[in-house]
């Protein structure tokens, strides 16, 4: 099978490696990928939201499968583009139609279906410049700390906690009427704070069937100890450890089975990846947001562990036969550490070159390409977050232990990382 991966970071560089592991993949094609996919694929420069390049490289290489790592392009409907042209009636798209993405392009569309379907999230109102003095009067029917989230995609920015009710209330308004976050704060969506602790289940479903993949948590702050701007992410591992059977049981009765059968009911065309996004609170789970694709770094823990052939879990994805799979994971434990540029998340350089890759060579250890590019013969730095640091082993402190020792041989100038992922869970 020919397949072209869409998207440039460390998710990709995961996947791309599972992919080029399975017999079943004969070509394999990364648009734009990075230096990592290119010892592994083709990498192919072509923007992941210009379907109409990503239509003639589709051609071009004789694809049969497209798979799409990002969220942006999904919401702004590359599975509709396809279908709706005949050319493209064989291929093969894992990513849900743009009304499935809309549970992660709309903050409001994903309350109102969780809501629908009886799937347990926080309480919540949303509001336009039209009801802002509502919104304000709202907050004040709430108890510290207020959640603010912007409706539309803002680059994981959009979600505003504050402690304060004037700040709060000044910052709805800077949403609502001054485009805090552009386009994606037209509407605002006000909700309960839950307090708990926060983990991420995967779930890959054809629209009818699904499958439960490891779950992980993520680190997002820059700083130990949770401190500090929000990332995309500063390492995870998987499984989650406090995600006891019991939990995990309480999960897909109350959120995995109703979203699936949420989709199904609504006839939502999802041949795809489900991120969701869960807190524990005491021992309940409640979704805080969903994805409509899989997360970065959290990939980077998950994807590895199953046993199962990708290209085959995929195709059967496409076909809707994924009753028939009998899922394998592998029990061993996996923890990355996340590299990246001194700055980060807020302005940094590129173009850094990464020594001492080479000197990387355990067998359960995996160097997960991110923001990096090849100039000539030197791996150099090209994003904000640059490498993750893959390891496996029995338990997740023995994986992190492992992911450490290999990090330390890895240098470029300004390098930082967090030194505390999976601490708090010891
Ligand atoms: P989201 O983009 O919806 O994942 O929100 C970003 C982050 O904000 C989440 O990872 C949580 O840490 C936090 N968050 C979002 N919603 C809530 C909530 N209702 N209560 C507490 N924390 C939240
Ligand atoms: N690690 C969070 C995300 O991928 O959105």
């Amino acid at each position: 099978m020919n397949i072209l991966l869409l998207g440039s970071g460390g998710r990709e560089h995961t996947i791309a490696q599972k992919l080029y592991e399975s017999p079943r993949c004969n070509a394999l094609f990364v648009a734009p990928g990075n230096a990592g996919t290119t010892q592994i694929a083709t990498n192919i420069e072509c923007d992941v939201n210009d379907f109409e390049a990503i239509a003639e490289h589709i051609k071009e290489h004789q694809i049969n499968m497209l798979i799409v790592g990002p969220e942006a392009p999904l919401v702004k409907g590359i599975k509709d583009f396809f279908d709706a042209k005949s050319d493209f009636k064989d291929l093969m798209i894992i990513g849900p139609s743009k009304r499935g993405a809309l549970l992660e392009g709309s903050k409001e569309r994903a309350k109102e279906f969780m809501f629908s379907h009886k799937i347990p999230t926080a309480a919540y109102q949303s509001f336009s410049k039209e009801s802002l003095a509502a919104g304000k009067d709202f907050l004040e029917t709430l108890k510290s700390p207020f959640v603010l989230k912007a409706d539309g995609l803002a680059g994981g920015k959009g979600v505003l906690i504050i402690d304060d009710l004037e700040t709060a209330q000044d910052e709805l308004e800077q949403m609502l009427t001054h485009d805090k976050f552009g386009k994606a704060s037209e509407k605002v969506v006000i909700e309960e704070f839950l307090d708990g602790i926060e983990l991420s289940v995967f779930v890959l479903t054809d629209g009818k069937n699904y499958l439960t993949l490891p779950n992980a948590k993520d680190y997002k702050r820059i700083g130990e100890n949770d401190t500090g701007l929000n990332t995309g992410g500063m390492g995870a591992i998987s499984p989650v450890p406090f995600a006891n059977d019991d939990f995990m049981r309480k999960v897909e009765e109350r959120i995995i089975k109703p979203t699936i059968n949420g989709l199904t009911k609504e006839k939502i065309d999802y041949k795809g990846f489900v991120f969701i996004g869960l807190m524990k609170v005491g021992d309940e789970p409640y979704v805080i947001e969903y994805n409509v694709r899989l997360g970065d770094p959290e990939t980077e823990v998950v994807i590895p562990r199953l046993k199962s052939d990708l290209v085959d879990l995929l195709e059967k994805t496409s076909r809707e036969e994924l009753s028939t799979v009998n899922l394998e994971i592998d029990s061993q434990s996996a923890a990355t550490v996340m590299l990246v540029s001194g700055g980060y998340p807020e302005a940094y350089e590129k173009g850094k070159e990464i020594k001492g890759l080479d000197q990387v060579n355990e067998s359960d250890v995996f160097i997960c390409h991110a923001g990096t590019k090849q100039k000539n013969s030197a791996t150099v730095t090209n994003g904000g977050r640059v490498i993750a640091v893959t390891a496996f082993d029995k338990d997740f402190e023995s994986a992190l232990e492992k992911s450490y020792r290999a990090t330390e041989k890895i240098s470029f100038d300004q390098m930082y990382y967090r030194k505390d992922i999976g601490k708090d869970l010891i």
